[in-house]
Formats: structure tokens, C-alpha cells, sequence
């Protein structure tokens, strides 16, 4: 087992992803070897924690996981707390300090993680702090994680990372999308990369349509501020629906280069008009559910009484390559839905005599597994491979996202982590939905929680003479 010594300071470490995600990501780690006695956490933000107050929401966040409570204690031995005012020198001077104290205490080779679990406009000052106050380690590597989101449209997005630039170069910045660390969406990469058999028939040639769908049952709940600045488009298609689109659709790289690969596709996201973006995408804002025990989005704390921010999206988007020209490829998602489902569908033509299956489901959501439908007969090859890369109970235990997310971080593996240019290219496509859409007043809500989406969702595909497929 390669052992990784590594000094991971957190910015955030009282926050909510810190203690649900990160903490026990880092402590399966822990447990299973990767991180052995050489790794030391530094927590900090603006709460002023003491060590042994960190320890013990260390501990409890790791609780359900851990074997005993010595086991647990161990781990957070390793966490140290810095009170920290993101704006203040000082506070890097000290910073630098205790680096260097645990570099020396836990022999940690100057490899150092700055995990940014804070709000965007903080990741400039932090980053440039960083660099000035000379936190960054001179021997072993340097990489910053950062939390989405990166900007609120391209612009910001470009300001962001000029200011991260300042310190980082672009192959030390690890962008987290926590969909490339989900375990179906891995091995989906990794299907496509080793099976002709299966690219080959990855193209518009066969396929009649590509639905992805990121439906949640979970309404805004007390992220009522957060998500009138966000949306549904903002916080998740620019991000995860892209990022699955991209997979799906890119072009299997020969030299493994999957960010390029990616780069490749989001560049040939359509340039639609403004009335072909009323055409192709619908916006919807939940209204209460038919029993009234759900209620609206507007009635949310932080949310305006008359806001037009959609908590639903679903759109057709039509890639200009050859190999996609004319194969639709539909998305949707939104908040407070029927059920919580995550799927990616493919169906293909119906070519008589040919061994192609009528469709494939790779679901992750809410359980992970992948469906073939077919006739039993005909499709024993794509059977065979799918069982192979998609065995439901290796997927079930397969690391969670943020675990191998981290992991690969170590191990200086950019694959799983979004490229500039991917993110450039999908907020350039995203600010054109934007655009158009403000343009006009959306008559919300639109849809009735508990259902999935306004009509116009369904309609969008019905014209072409499809439905959705869940
Ligand atoms: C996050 C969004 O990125 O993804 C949330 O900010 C959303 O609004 C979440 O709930 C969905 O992730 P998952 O893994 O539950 O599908």
C-alpha cells in the first residue's frame, strides 16, 4: 500500500461538507492505509475553536465509521485548529508556522493540500495570501481543492482563476465536481476506454437519443439564500450535467487524457440563439405539493415572495461534431421531484437484424446499476461487458466520492477533476441560457411538488417524438 504524507489545511473546517464529507473521507483513508501515521489536518476558520473542541466533532463525524472509539480518537489526534480571518497576514504567518512544525512532528516531506471549503470570494484573497506569506512548501508538491462553485458565469469564473493563477499553476488547482468521484461514473470511463466493442456503437449512427437525468426528491431546504443566487442551471448543469454529458459523448482518448477529451466536446456545446434557447430548455420553480404539506419554493426562508429563480431545468442540447450532429441529448434537472433519481439513459435505433440493445440505463441513483434492455438473444456481448465494469456489489462498496477524490488528489491524478477550459466552455453555454431567460419574466411556479417538472418538459421531447424515459 503507497503510504501518502501529506499536510491537508482545510479552510472551512467548521463548516457542514467538512464534517459530512471530508472528515470521514479522510478517515476511510485512514483506515484502509492510505494515510498512516505521516499526515496531519490543519483546520481553520473563523469559530474560535480550541484543538480539543475540534477533536471531538473530528470524532463524531467519523463515529458511525469507526471500529472503537480509540480507533476515532487516533485519527483526530492528527487535526489541529487555527482560527483564522481569511483577510488578516498574521493569521499565514502562523499558518506557515505550525506547516512547518507538523512537517517536521510527522515527517510530511512538504506535500501539502489547501482544501478550499469556503465561499468563492474568498478562494482570490486565500490563494494570493498563500503564495505571500510563503505557506506554500518549497520541496515535495503543492495542490489547492476547490469547492464549485467557480463563479456565477464566466466572467467571475475567468477573474477566479486569474487569482488563483497568481499562486498555483493550472496542473497543481483540483476542481471538484463530486459527480467525476462517484463510483458509476468511473467505471463508465474506464468501460469506455478499454472496449471497442462498446465505443463503436457510441455514436449517432446507432443511438436515437441520450437522456440525462439528476432529479431530486429533497427540496431548497435552508439553502433558500444560496440557491436564489444559484438556480437549478447554475448549480447543477453547469457543473455535474455537463461533466456527465462530456463523458458520455467525448471521443475515448488513445493517450488517456480524458480532460482534453472532455475540453474537445464542451467546445462544441451549441452557440443557440435566443429563440432557439426558448425552444430547446424549459424552466420550472416548484409550487407547493397537492396535499399542501410541501411548501413552495417562494414561501422558503431567504427566498423573495415573488422570486423567478427556476429550481428546475430540462433542455435539448444538440452537439455539433459529426458524431452527434443529429443525435438529441435531453437533461433535466430539479429540486423537489417526484423521487430522487439519477440516471443516464441511452436508447438506440431499432436496426433489424443487428445485435444492439433497445437501450441502456446506467443509473446512480437510488442505487447504482446498470440496465440493459434488450432481447436476450442478440445482445450477450454488450451483456457481457456490462457485467463486467458495472458489477452491482463492487459499486456498492466502492469508495465514495470524496474519498476517491482525495485520494487521487495524492496521487497527482487530474483525471476526476475539471480542466479551466471545461469549465470556460460550459459557463460561455450556460451565461447564453441565462441570457435569454432574462430576458423574460417566467410566469412560476410551474410545477407542483412531488411531480416531475412542468409539462413543458415532457412536451420538449414529445416533439420530437420521444418521452422521457423515467
Ligand atoms: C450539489 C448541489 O452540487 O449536488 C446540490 O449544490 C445537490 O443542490 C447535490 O443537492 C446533488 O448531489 P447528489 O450526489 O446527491 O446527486
Amino acid at each position: 500500500m503507497k503510504k501518502h504524507p501529506v499536510l491537508i489545511t482545510l479552510f472551512g473546517a467548521t463548516g457542514d461538507l467538512a464534517s459530512r464529507k471530508l472528515y470521514p473521507a479522510l478517515f476511510k483513508l485512514y483506515q484502509k492505509g492510505f494515510l498512516a501515521e505521516d499526515f496531519a489536518v490543519i483546520g481553520t476558520a473563523r469559530r474560535p475553536w480550541t484543538d480539543e473542541y475540534f477533536h471531538s466533532v473530528v470524532e463524531s463525524s467519523v463515529s458511525s465509521l469507526a471500529t472503537s472509539s480509540n480507533e476515532a480518537k487516533q485519527f483526530a489526534s492528527h487535526f489541529y485548529y487555527l482560527s483564522h480571518n481569511v483577510n488578516d497576514t498574521n493569521h499565514y504567518i502562523k499558518l506557515k508556522e505550525l506547516s512547518k512544525e507538523l512537517d517536521n512532528r510527522y515527517q510530511l516531506q512538504g506535500n501539502r493540500i489547501f482544501y478550499l471549503a469556503v465561499a468563492p470570494q474568498f478562494f482570490g484573497v486565500i490563494a494570493k495570501h498563500l503564495k505571500d506569506q510563503d505557506v506554500l512548501s518549497k520541496v515535495g508538491y503543492n495542490h489547492l481543492i476547490i469547492e464549485k462553485p467557480f463563479g456565477h458565469d464566466y466572467q467571475s469564473a475567468e477573474e477566479l482563476n486569474t487569482a488563483l493563477r497568481t499562486a498555483f499553476k493550472e496542473e497543481q488547482i483540483y476542481r471538484i465536481d463530486h459527480y467525476l468521484g462517484k463510483p458509476m461514473i468511473q467505471q463508465l470511463a474506464l468501460m469506455r476506454k478499454d472496449n471497442t466493442a462498446l465505443e463503436n456503437i457510441l455514436t449517432g449512427e446507432y443511438i436515437k437519443n441520450i437522456q440525462i437525468t439528476l432529479a431530486e426528491e429533497v427540496s431548497v431546504e435552508e439553502r433558500g439564500g444560496y440557491y436564489e443566487t444559484s438556480g437549478a442551471l447554475r448549480d447543477m448543469l453547469q457543473n455535474h450535467i455537463l461533466q456527465v454529458l462530456a463523458l458520455i459523448t467525448m471521443d475515448t482518448p488513445l493517450d488517456g487524457n480524458i480532460r482534453k477529451a472532455k475540453i474537445n466536446v464542451l467546445n462544441q456545446l451549441p452557440n443557440y440563439t435566443n429563440e432557439e434557447i426558448t425552444e430547446y430548455f424549459v424552466r420550472g420553480q416548484y409550487g407547493e405539493d397537492s396535499a399542501h404539506t410541501k411548501p413552495a419554493y417562494r414561501a422558503n426562508e431567504h427566498v423573495a415572495n415573488e422570486s423567478t429563480v427556476e429550481t428546475f431545468v430540462a433542455g435539448k442540447i444538440s452537439l455539433q461534431s459529426n458524431r452527434w450532429k443529429n443525435t438529441p441529448i435531453y437533461v433535466r434537472t430539479g429540486k423537489s421531484m417526484a423521487h430522487k433519481h439519477t440516471s443516464i439513459v441511452i436508447q438506440f435505433k431499432e436496426l433489424p437484424g443487428s445485435e444492439i440493445p433497445r437501450s441502456i440505463n446506467f443509473m446512480i441513483a437510488p442505487d447504482e446499476r446498470v440496465q440493459l434492455d434488450s432481447s436476450e438473444a442478440t445482445s450477450t456481448l454488450y451483456r457481457a461487458i456490462l457485467n463486467k465494469y458495472f458489477n452491482q456489489k463492487e459499486l456498492q462498496t466502492a469508495p465514495e466520492a470524496y474519498e476517491k477524490l482525495i485520494l487521487d488528489c495524492m496521487n497527482h491524478e487530474s483525471n476526476s477533476f475539471s480542466a479551466w477550459e471545461e469549465v470556460a466552455a460550459s459557463w460561455k453555454f450556460v451565461d447564453l441560457i441565462r441570457d435569454a431567460w432574462n430576458k423574460e419574466t417566467p410566469s412560476f411556479p410551474n410545477y407542483q411538488s412531488g411531480t416531475m417538472g412542468p409539462i413543458a418538459s415532457d412536451k420538449l421531447l414529445e416533439k420530437d417524438g420521444h418521452q422521457w424515459i423515467i
